[in-house]
């Protein structure tokens, strides 16, 4: 019996340690404040200064949006419009579902198998943002973030992403120069990370989504740490709600119905869910474990009738109760 007790321990402290080595990434995440990486709102001119034209431009001139078909709701027709009204001097590219499957069946044919295999059309709507962002360079942008001023200043960054309150990033505004070693690192773990987590959104999340990305962003400081290779991180302040912010979100936005808005819900709330997640887990672990000590004082008499120590006791005092037993 106190055999089986110590390949029990010794099998959960195996699963304890890889899971805990499964999520060092999400872990770390969570004491990642992206500061070093910060683009700093001082480094930003004002809306309507002369100084916005003095900064050297990286990023090409392209905006990238996404939408089932090219009508599109009459609630995104604003934000959009307000993005091509501001920049006339940008390329738009309008990405259709299937002007996606296209372009992907043209250059990444490799990847096909998998843009196809994606049960939820919300995965294939993440992932070629992130093949567009590679292929052409350019700054992609939600439907539903519609524009405040001129993105100019945020073309002198090689790339950049989006930084959501508590932790990690977000997919909906990112920028990059063409090829950029960032999105070519993303695009090649995608086929790895199609997995189906059971539950659809955390599937969403964890195979193409926020999470996903946020998970690429992590991994990719750890291998490029030099300053040329950096992907610099929009903070809150500049992403929206002041008059000197990017972008304005539009209220009551929705993708393709109600499996979708929970999916945006729930990538909007990443942290909180994952944090959940742990928990249940953890409160799962415990239950299974008090259940294995109540059976194993259940049944761990003696044939002689005298009953052992608890569980919880034999493990406290282990060395002591092995030599009282040898003793016996
Ligand atoms: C575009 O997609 C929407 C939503 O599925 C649909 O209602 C609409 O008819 C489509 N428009 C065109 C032109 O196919």
């Amino acid at each position: 019996m106190r055999r089986g007790t110590v390949i029990f321990v010794v099998i959960n402290l195996i699963i304890i340690g890889s899971l805990i080595n499964a999520c060092s990434t999400l872990i770390s995440l969570l004491f990642e404040n992206a500061s070093r990486f910060a683009i700093p709102g001082a480094e930003i001119p004002a809306p309507n200064s002369d100084l916005n034209d003095n900064r050297t431009q990286l990023i090409p001139k392209i905006i990238h949006q996404t939408y089932i078909n090219s009508s599109i709701p009459a609630k995104w027709k604003e934000g959009q419009q307000a993005c091509v009204n501001l920049h006339d001097d940008y390329e738009y590219m309008l990405w259709t579902d299937e002007k996606s499957r296209a372009f992907i069946a043209k250059e990444y044919e490799w990847f096909l198998a998998t843009f196809d295999s994606y049960p939820f059309p919300i995965e294939r709507a993440d992932a070629i943002r992130y093949f567009i962002l590679y292929h052409y360079g350019g700054i992609y942008i939600d439907l539903d973030d519609g524009c405040n001023r001129r993105l100019d200043p945020l073309l002198s960054y090689p790339a950049w992403l989006r930084r959501t309150v508590p932790t990690g990033i977000s997919n909906d505004a990112m920028g990059a120069v063409p090829q950029h070693p960032f999105f070519k690192f993303v695009i090649g773990k995608l086929a790895d990370y199609n997995r189906n987590w059971v539950l659809p959104y955390i599937s969403v999340m964890g195979s193409t989504g926020p999470l996903f990305l946020s998970v690429m962003w992590k991994q990719y400081m750890w291998e490029h740490n030099q300053p040329e290779e950096a992907v610099r991180v929009l903070m809150p302040a500049e992403y929206k709600g002041n008059p000197w912010s990017f972008f304005v979100i539009s209220k009551g936005s929705s993708w393709h119905g109600k499996d979708a808005q929970t999916i945006f819900w729930m990538g909007k709330h990443w942290f909180f869910l994952t944090v959940s997640g742990f928990l249940i887990a953890g409160v799962v672990g415990g239950a299974l474990w008090w259940l294995w000590s109540m059976w194993v004082m259940e049944t761990g008499k003696t044939s002689h009738g005298r009953k052992r120590l608890s569980f919880w006791r034999r493990l406290s005092s282990k060395d002591r109760y092995e030599l009282v037993d040898r003793m016996a």
